[in-house]
């Protein structure tokens, strides 16, 4: 039997391969040169005002949160509002900056609450980190409202948006700080890359000097204006984040083919969403009209009592689906927050991730389908 797995990526290898053998001939395989093309081209495609691109979204989001407390002086100790249902990276960009981690709940979506992000202010608040999950926007444009009037920074973990249409644009359009993740499984795939969007360019600055230790000035630009190469200066205690030219040639290549690859994840969820339609047992994610999702992911939940066993039973069928997420109140360090996100708290109980990726065949999808009807055909509640 085939294995259906839950995410495979695919490569426009001979394109990719073109692009890598530019870098290679010329011998510029670092920041500059294709990084420099690649976030034109997103900008292009995005109408986004800025990009920088990095060697990863983890660190494009730590960027995002060590940047606005250098400007702003935040404190030690100071709150980020942020959702407990999410892959740890956004929350340990908070820690790894010393600042606390504030859960707040999420609904029907699984986005969070705008009204569970206002029960959560205090005067220590300093931003809120909303996660897209899976691509779905929930209720952005509330929570854009509620940081203006409360002068909190809204920084969006867009790890799963790459492509994802809000309010007629790309999102994260109008949101202080978006990051991009184009890791191997995600919908740009390059192997592992990001990027991090300011709406402000002095915050883009800061952030070209900070993913490259703090250094003033860029080797490529140096080296296009023919000045003093090693003449530089050190202005923040940065990180080594920036991203490279084998990344970007890949990201170049990937992102013409980005509109069609999502249209095609759409497709394998409209199939998905009729064939399971039948089964009572299963409740669907809500998505507003207002956002056209990436379709990063497929979820459904499930009873929370019968979600192991179908899992036990698709891989019986090789058929591998996923979680997102386990709840991260239930990981040690961040315990303080268990029992206060009752909805995150059960969706993380209830989530299942089907095989989603362009190459799944319309038979696969059928095949996955009829497995989870099988599944609750026999174990009727
Ligand atoms: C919601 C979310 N945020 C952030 C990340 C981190 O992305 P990267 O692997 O590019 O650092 C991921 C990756 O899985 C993610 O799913």
């Amino acid at each position: 039997m085939k294995k259906i797995q839950l995410f495979v990526p695919t490569y426009h290898i001979d394109e990719c391969l073109a692009e890598i053998r530019q870098c290679l001939e010329i011998g510029w395989t670092g920041m500059g040169f294709k990084t420099v093309e690649f976030e034109e081209a997103w900008k292009k495609y995005t109408g986004l005002p800025q990009a920088h691109f990095l060697n990863s979204s983890t660190i494009g989001l730590q960027l995002a949160v060590k940047i606005y407390k250098t400007k702003f002086g935040w404190l030690d100790g100071d709150e980020i509002i942020t959702t407990p249902l999410t892959f740890i990276s956004t929350n340990h960009v908070i820690l790894f900056e010393n600042l606390k981690p504030i859960f707040a709940d999420t609904d029907d979506t699984l986005c969070l609450s705008p009204e569970a992000i206002k029960s959560k202010i205090t005067p220590r608040t300093k931003a809120v980190m909303y996660v897209g999950m899976g691509g779905n926007a929930g209720r952005l444009k509330e929570v854009r409202e509620l940081c203006k009037k409360n002068n909190l920074i809204l920084i969006l973990d867009a790890a799963h948006m790459a492509g994802a249409k809000y309010l007629g644009q790309q999102a994260g359009s109008d949101i202080d700080c978006a990051v991009f993740s184009y890791h191997a499984v995600k919908n740009l795939p390059t192997a592992d890359s990001g990027m991090i969007c300011f709406q402000e360019k002095e915050l883009d600055e800061m952030a070209r000097k900070m993913s490259w230790l703090g250094i003033s000035k860029d080797t490529y630009a140096r080296s296009l204006k023919g000045e003093y190469k090693w003449l530089y200066d050190v202005e923040y205690l940065g990180v080594k984040g920036h991203g490279n030219s084998v990344m970007a040639a890949i990201a170049l290549v990937q992102l013409k083919y980005l509109d069609q690859d999502n249209e095609k994840r759409r497709q394998i969820c409209e199939q998905y969403n009729q064939l399971l339609s039948v089964c009572p047992e299963i409740k669907f994610v809500e998505y507003l009209p207002d956002c056209v999702s990436s379709r990063h992911l497929f979820q459904i939940r499930v009873p929370a009592d019968l979600r192991e066993k179908l899992i036990v039973y698709l891989n019986s069928q090789e058929i591998y689906p996923g979680v997102h997420y386990r709840i991260n109140t239930e990981y040690k360090m961040y315990s303080y927050g268990l029992l206060t996100c009752p909805n995150a708290e059960q969706a993380a109980r209830e989530v299942i991730s089907l095989p989603l990726h362009l190459q799944l065949t319309e038979e696969d999808v059928a095949r996955v389908a009829q497995s989870v009807i099988e599944f609750f055909e026999k174990n009727k509640i």
